[in-house]
C-alpha cells in the first residue's frame, strides 16, 4: 500500500500534486507520505501482535528526524548502527530504553555514549567486542546489557552486497560457536548477555529463509536455556522486502507473520523486530526533472537532475526502481491496479544523472513514455536507503526532503547550499 496515486492525470502524494511540490521546493526532492509511514508501522505491529513485539525502526534506512518523530509517537523504538544514529534517534525523542545498537565495529567512544544514555541493549558481533563492552562498562561503573548476534548460515537469496546471514559474511558469531560464547561470558562482571539476535539480509523476498533462521535460533535458545542461561529476548532483525516493481514481488508482512508466529508464540522470551525498508521504502519517492535528451550509438538517454549521489541503489546493487512521468500523456496514465511497465506509446531509454561516472544511472533500457526537457519524473520506492545513502559526490548538494500529511507539504530537510559544501573545511 502507498499513497502515491495518479488522479486527474497527474501524480499525487496523498492530497498534494507532486508537480506542486517540485515547483515549491525544487528538484531533486525526496517526498514522503506520513500516512503511509504510519500505516506500514501499524501493519507490522498488527501482524505480529500475538507475540507483542518490540519494534525497532532501522534508522539507517531513512533517518530524517521528522520521520523518526512520527514513529516514536507510535511507540516505535530504534535500531541504530553508529553513535551518529544513536544521537539522531535521541534527537527525535526516541526512548533510550527502546534503542538497540548493532554493528561489527563499535568504537570505545560510541560504546561509552550508548552506556551513558542507557540504551536497551547492544547487539554483540564478536568475542572481542563483548570483552570490550564489559571493560568499558566496568570503567564507567555501569551495567551493560547485550544480545549475541548469531550468524544462522541461511541463504537470504538477495544481492551479495546485502546478504548477511551466510557464514562467510562479517556479521555475527557462527551459530556453532554460540553455546561456547554464552558459556565463556556467563559471568562477566559488567555485561549481561540476555538475548539472541539475527538479521539475515535485506531485502529478503522469500519467507523460507526467515523460517529456517528462526527454527535454528529458537532451537539454539532451547539448548542455551537447558544449559542454564537466562534468555530474555530474541531479535529476528529486519529485511522484509517491498515491491519495487508494480507487480507482487514482495510478500505482505501478514504472510511473514503467518509463517513465523507458530515458531515464536508462547516462548518464555520477548520478541524484537528491526524493520526499516518495510516502513519507509514505499512511503518515499524521488522527484527529478529532465534536463536533456541525447543519442549515443544506438542508445537514447534521458538526462535528469538526480544522480547516483542522490540515489545510489541502481549503481551499487543493480536495483530496479519504477520510474514514470509525473504528468504522463492521457494514454499512459497508470491506474492504481494497473501501473504498467510498458507505455502504450514510448521508447526505450537509459535514465541517467549528471555525474561523471558511467555507473550514474537510475534505469537502463527502460520503456518509458516520451519525455522532454523540463518534464518531471518520479522514481518510486526510494524512501529506504535513498536519501540515507546520498552523498556530496561531484560536489552536489544533497536533495531536499518533504513530508506530506493530507493536503499539507512540509519541508523536513532543506536543500544543501554551496556554502554547506565547504563549511567543515579549514583553509
Ligand atoms: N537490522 C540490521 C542489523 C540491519 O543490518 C539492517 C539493514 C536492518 C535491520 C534493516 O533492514 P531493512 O528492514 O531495512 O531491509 N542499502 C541496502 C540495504 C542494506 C541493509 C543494511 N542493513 C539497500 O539499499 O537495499
Amino acid at each position: 500500500m502507498d499513497l502515491f496515486t495518479y488522479k486527474n492525470d497527474e501524480l499525487y502524494c496523498e492530497d498534494v500534486p507532486a508537480r506542486q511540490i517540485a515547483e515549491q521546493f525544487g528538484t531533486p526532492v525526496y517526498v514522503y507520505s506520513k500516512q503511509t509511514v504510519i500505516e506500514h508501522y501499524r501493519q507490522i505491529a498488527t501482524a505480529f501482535a500475538p507475540v507483542n513485539p518490540t519494534i525497532c525502526y532501522s534508522i539507517k534506512s531513512c533517518g530524517n528526524i521528522h520521520i523518526c518523530k512520527v514513529l516514536a509517537a507510535e511507540g516505535c523504538g530504534f535500531d541504530v548502527t553508529s553513535g551518529g544514529e544513536l544521537y539522531r534517534a535521541l534527537q527525535a525523542g526516541g526512548d533510550a530504553k527502546k534503542i538497540i545498537y548493532a554493528g561489527v565495529g563499535k568504537t570505545d567512544e560510541e560504546i561509552r555514549y550508548a552506556l551513558e544514555v542507557g540504551i536497551a541493549a547492544f547487539n554483540i558481533e564478536s568475542e572481542e567486542e563483548a570483552e570490550n563492552i564489559d571493560r568499558i562498562a566496568g570503567m564507567m561503573g555501569k551495567k551493560a546489557v547485550g544480545a549475541l548476534r548469531v550468524n544462522p548460515d541461511v541463504d537470504p537469496k538477495t544481492h551479495k552486497h546485502t546478504s548477511t546471514g551466510k557464514k562467510e559474511t562479517k556479521f555475527g558469531v557462527d551459530i556453532e560457536r554460540a553455546e561456547a560464547f554464552f558459556a565463556k561470558y556467563k559471568s562477566l562482571q559488567n555485561l549481561r548477555i540476555g538475548g539472541v539476535h539475527i538479521h539475515i539480509g535485506s531485502p529478503v523476498y522469500e519467507i523460507d529463509p526467515y523460517v529456517q533462521a528462526v527454527k535454528k535460533v529458537t532451537a539454539l535458545i532451547d539448548r542455551l536455556m537447558l544449559e542454564g542461561h537466562h534468555i530474555e529476548w530474541l531479535d529476528i532483525g529486519g529485511g522484509f522486502a517491498v515491491n519495487y516493481m508494480h507487480k507482487e514481488q514482495a510478500k505482505p508482512i501478514t504472510e511473514h507473520a503467518k509463517a513465523l508466529l507458530p515458531l515464536l508464540a508462547g516462548k518464555p522470551y520477548r520478541i524484537a523486530i528491526e524493520p526499516g525498508r518495510y516502513i519507509i521504502g514505499n512511503a518515499g519517492v524521488l522527484l527529478t526533472r529532465v534536463l536533456y535528451r541525447k543519442i549515443g550509438g544506438n542508445k537514447r538517454f534521458v538526462i535528469v537532475d538526480a544522480g547516483m549521489n542522490d540515489l545510489i541503489r541502481p549503481a551499487l546493487y543493480d536495483s530496479y526502481h519504477y520510474i514514470w512521468p509525473v504528468r504522463p500523456d492521457a494514454a499512459n496514465v497508470p491506474t492504481e491496479r494497473n501501473r504498467e511497465h510498458l507505455p502504450r506509446s514510448g521508447e526505450i531509454v537509459d535514465v541517467v544523472g549528471p555525474i561523471c561516472e558511467s555507473s550514474d544511472y537510475l534505469a537502463k533500457d527502460r520503456p518509458l513514455p516520451v519525455v522532454k526537457r523540463d518534464d518531471l519524473l518520479c522514481v518510486f520506492t526510494a524512501g529506504a536507503y535513498g536519501f540515507a545513502m546520498s552523498s556530496n559526490y561531484n560536489n552536489r548538494r544533497r536533495a531536499a526532503e518533504v513530508m506530506v500529511d493530507g493536503g499539507k507539504a512540509q519541508l523536513i530537510r532543506r536543500r544543501e547550499t554551496w556554502e554547506d559544501l565547504v563549511a567543515a573545511e579549514r583553509v
